[in-house]
C-alpha cells in the first residue's frame, strides 16, 4: 500500500533526466522579456514627489515583477560561488522562472498584454514570493538603498511593516535565507563546493522561505479561486501548491536549468479546461498529461501521512539525491525508479540523519 502511494507522488514528480551540471545560457531558458526587465532599481520611473524623488514600482505590470526578480539575482549571484560561469545557476531561478511561465501560460490574466489582472488567483499568490522577498532584501541591506514606492492595488501589502503584519512567517523565512546566504562561505568553510554544499549552505533555507510564501498565501488569495476558469485548473493549482511540500523536501536544485526541466516536463502550457480532466487532451504533451492525470487522482486525504513518511525519507543528503532520482527516472522505468526508491529507504535508515524530521 505505502508502496502504492509512493509511486503517485512520484510519477507526478516524473522527469527525465538530462544532464544537470551541463551549464546553459541560451535565451529561450530566460522568461519571457527578461532581457527588458530593470536589473537595479535605477531602471524603475523616477517619480518627482512633493517634497522627494523615488521610484516607482508597479508589481501589477509583469515587466516590473519580472524586475524585482532580476535585482533578485542580480545581488544574490556573488553569495553563490558556484555561479562563476553563469547566473543560470542561482538558485533563486525557480522564481522568475515559474513566473514566466505563469505569464505565457496567460495565467497572469494578461491576454497579450504586461498589464497582470488583481482577479488572477496565480498571480496573487505569487506577489507573496515576488514582493515579499524583495522587501526583505531591502530591509537587510543586500539591494543599495534608494527612495522607493510600492503601488498598492487592493489589500496587497506595499512596505515592510505592513507585510510584516500580513504575512509574517514569510517574512521571517526569507530573511533569515538572506541571513544564511550572506554567511555562506562560513558554512562553506573550506570544502570544495558540490551538491552536498549546495544542498546544505543554500537549498535548505531557500525551500523553507519557498513554501513559507506559498503555504501563507494561499489564506490571502482565497477570494480569487471564483476567477479561475474552471474547476479543472482550480484543482491544478490548489493540488500542485499542496505537493510544493513533498517537492521541497527533497531539495531539489532550484537553478534556471533545473527548474525549466521541470517545467517543460510537467507543466501546462496553457490553462486547463473541464475536457482535461480525463487527462486526454491532445495537446499537451505526455508527460503533462500523465503528471495531471496522477495529480487529479492523488489522495490528498492522505497528505499529512504521506508528508510523514515522504520527511523520514528524505532525511539524509544521500536518501534526498536517490528521492530526487527516483522522480527522475520515474517517467523512464518505473522498476528503476523502483531501485531508487528501495536506495532511498536504505540511506534513510542506516545513514545518520541530518535534519529532524
Ligand atoms: C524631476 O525634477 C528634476 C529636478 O529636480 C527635473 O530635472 C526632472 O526633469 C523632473 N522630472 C520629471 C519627470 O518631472
Ligand atoms: C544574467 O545572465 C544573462 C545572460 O548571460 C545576462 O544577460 C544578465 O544580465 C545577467 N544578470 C541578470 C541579473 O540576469
Ligand atoms: C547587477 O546589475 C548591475 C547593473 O545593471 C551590473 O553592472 C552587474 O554586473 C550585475 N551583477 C550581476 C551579478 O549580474
Ligand atoms: C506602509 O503602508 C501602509 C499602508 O499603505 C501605510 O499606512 C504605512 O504608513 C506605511 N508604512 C511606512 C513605514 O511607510
Ligand atoms: C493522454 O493520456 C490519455 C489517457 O491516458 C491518452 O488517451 C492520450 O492519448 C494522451 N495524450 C497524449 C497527447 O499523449
Amino acid at each position: 500500500m505505502r508502496i502504492l502511494i509512493f509511486f503517485s507522488i512520484i510519477s507526478w514528480f516524473s522527469i527525465i533526466n538530462i544532464n544537470a551540471d551541463e551549464v546553459i545560457d541560451e535565451e529561450s531558458f530566460y522568461p519571457p522579456y527578461w532581457y527588458l526587465a530593470a536589473s537595479s532599481l535605477d531602471d524603475f520611473p523616477l517619480i518627482n514627489g512633493s517634497s522627494s524623488q523615488y521610484r516607482l514600482i508597479d508589481p501589477w505590470s509583469y515587466l516590473h515583477r519580472l524586475g524585482l526578480y532580476k535585482i533578485l539575482i542580480n545581488i544574490t549571484t556573488p553569495y553563490m560561488p558556484f555561479c562563476s560561469s553563469s547566473n543560470a545557476s542561482n538558485i533563486l531561478f525557480a522564481l522568475p522562472s515559474q513566473f514566466g511561465w505563469l505569464f505565457s501560460s496567460n495565467r497572469l490574466f494578461t491576454y497579450g498584454t504586461m498589464r497582470i489582472s488583481t482577479h488572477s488567483w496565480w498571480a496573487s499568490a505569487n506577489y507573496y514570493l515576488s514582493v515579499i522577498p524583495f522587501l526583505v532584501a531591502m530591509d537587510i541591506g543586500l539591494i543599495k538603498r534608494e527612495p522607493f514606492r510600492i503601488i498598492q492595488r487592493e489589500n496587497f501589502c506595499t512596505n515592510f511593516s505592513e507585510c510584516f503584519n500580513q504575512i509574517p512567517d514569510a517574512m521571517i523565512q526569507w530573511y533569515r535565507f538572506f541571513y544564511h546566504l550572506q554567511q555562506s562561505s562560513l558554512c562553506i568553510g573550506h570544502k570544495k563546493i558540490d551538491k552536498r554544499i549546495i544542498d546544505k549552505c543554500y537549498l535548505t533555507h531557500m525551500w523553507i522561505a519557498y513554501k513559507s510564501s506559498i503555504y501563507n498565501s494561499l489564506p490571502l488569495v482565497t477570494s480569487k479561486l471564483q476567477y479561475l476558469p474552471t474547476n479543472v485548473e482550480k484543482s491544478f493549482g490548489l493540488g500542485w501548491a499542496k505537493l510544493i511540500n513533498l517537492i521541497s523536501m527533497t531539495r531539489k536544485n532550484t537553478n534556471l536549468y533545473e527548474t525549466i526541466k521541470n517545467q517543460r516536463r510537467f507543466l501546462p502550457f496553457r490553462m486547463l479546461r473541464k475536457s482535461d480532466r480525463k487527462a486526454d487532451s491532445k495537446d499537451l504533451s505526455d508527460s503533462v498529461n500523465r503528471s495531471l492525470k496522477v495529480l487529479f487522482s492523488f489522495r490528498f486525504d492522505w497528505l499529512l501521512f504521506i508528508e510523514k513518511v515522504w520527511g523520514r525519507l528524505t532525511c539524509n543528503f544521500d536518501s534526498r539525491l536517490n528521492a530526487q532520482y527516483t522522480l527522475d527516472t520515474m517517467a523512464v522505468s518505473k522498476l528503476v525508479a523502483l531501485q531508487y526508491l528501495a536506495k532511498t529507504t536504505f540511506y534513510a535508515f542506516f545513514y545518520k540523519c541530518d535534519r529532524l524530521y
